[in-house]
């Protein structure tokens, strides 16, 4: 098997630095241990990410920035802009997603199985992020409609996939807006597939200034969209003690939300709620320490999902998905938190119901609203090879069902 680099056109030697990386045991010809190697630790000034890599798979990103960089040629990477080489040596070595780049894509192999993307379909990703899923829908030639509320997903995933030119259309908006979005592109005739990857990104997570993380003190925040109203600092500081308590306890499965309301009220009428490291440490001295993680962890997921309105996305986005895809198009949904698998299992299974029945019918009725088949009978997760490489995806289900015609 060919490397899938050429090092020396790189001009890299053994231990040599990159930019804020290091390359190891890189060799004239390559080979898997090499690649490995630089393939986790290169990082290239002005270039955040090295290598998408999954299930053996890996994939440049943005091979016109090693380019642009003085090194390698468009040509020399597997091909072509984006393209990839199995290595099946890729393993463990290569370390956690959480570093690699701005967000590894979970459940991405059966993602692509269950979409089969082709080429000259039309998909939506309703979620770009890192636009780790969407390479993968454009690399098999298809056309991505891509929706991020976030400018900084944009951004990054606008240049990672900019070699695809307009067969990416990448637009800031909040999911539920599809309808519009799509009505504007003039693409009532329907979709191939739709594509729901829920809730936040690595890099949102590891940023501290966006405020999401309880690990990072940064202003409490958590935004999706920087420019929407209602920080997560507003609703600490306004929101009545009893509002606080439910959306710890539904959101968050939180067990002391009463408590953790009540103090966080007492606690801002002296001071108000500013930093994320504030509101864990208040945190921590009402919700007991179970386990390894941090007592704020069900607190800050409660806030999250109240600050960017998860469910009522997630909600809107399902309502009327049918209505946009074709005979045999597909809607792939990714959910992070129970709350939310619940909602989709249930939609799902009540829209891909032939019947339904009542114990006060005499018998069943055909339903109305069966607009699916469910392709996938029980959620799909993360195989253990998966989880052991990006921890995030331990949470991860994946529910998929096919539009009847
Ligand atoms: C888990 S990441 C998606 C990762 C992506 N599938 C990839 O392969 O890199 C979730 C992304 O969806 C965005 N997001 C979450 N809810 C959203 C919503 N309601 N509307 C638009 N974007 C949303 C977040 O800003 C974040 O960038």
């Amino acid at each position: 098997m060919m490397p899938l680099f050429s090092f020396s056109a790189l001009g890299l030697r053994r231990g040599k630095r990159w930019g804020a990386g290091w390359v190891e045991g890189a060799s004239g010809d390559g080979g898997w241990r090499a690649a490995r190697g630089f393939f986790a630790r290169v990082t290239f000034p002005g270039w955040g990410g090295v290598m998408a890599f999954s299930d053996g798979v890996a994939r440049l990103l943005w091979p016109e920035a090693l380019a642009a960089a003085g090194g390698l040629g468009v040509g020399s990477v597997g091909g072509e802009p984006g393209g990839e080489r199995r290595l099946s040596a890729l393993g463990d070595a290569v370390g956690g997603g959480e570093d690699a780049g701005y967000h590894l894509p979970v459940l991405e192999e059966e993602v692509v199985a269950a979409l089969a993307p082709a080429s000259g379909q039309r998909f939506l990703d309703g979620t770009l992020g890192g636009g780790g899923h969407a390479a993968r829908l454009l690399e098999a030639g298809a056309e991505v409609v891509g929706l991020d509320r976030d400018p900084e997903a944009l951004e990054w995933a606008g240049r990672r996939l900019q070699a695809w030119g307009d067969r990416l259309v990448a637009v800031r908006a909040s999911f539920s807006s599809y309808p519009e979005i799509l009505a504007g592109l003039g693409l009532e005739a329907g979709l191939d597939g739709m594509l729901f990857d829920i809730g936040v990104s690595s890099h949102q997570l590891n940023e501290a200034r966006r405020g999401f993380s309880f690990l990072r003190d940064g202003p409490l925040d958590m935004r999706m969209d920087p420019d929407a109203p209602g920080s997560a600092a507003e609703l600490v500081n306004t929101w009545p003690e009893e509002e606080l308590a439910r959306i710890f306890y539904e959101y968050g499965d939180e067990k002391a939300s009463r408590r953790v309301a009540k103090v966080l009220v007492q606690r801002r009428a002296e001071r108000l709620f500013e930093t994320t490291g504030d509101l864990a440490a208040v945190v921590a001295t009402v919700v007991p320490k179970r386990g390894p993680a941090s007592p704020a962890t069900r607190v800050f997921q409660g806030l999250r999902m109240a600050v960017n309105d998860e469910l009522g996305e997630l909600r809107a986005a399902l309502a009327g998905a049918h209505r946009w895809l074709k005979p045999g198009g597909r809607l792939a949904v990714i959910t992070f938190h129970s709350l939310e698998d619940r909602l989709v299992k249930q939609f799902f299974r009540h829209h891909s119901a032939a019947e339904l029945d009542r114990p006060e019918w005499p018998a069943a009725r055909p339903n109305p609203e069966c607009y699916y088949r469910l392709v996938t009978r029980k959620g799909v997760v993360a195989s253990a090879a998966e989880t052991a490489r990006n921890p995030r995806s331990r949470s991860a289900t994946l529910r998929v069902v096919e539009r009847l015609g």
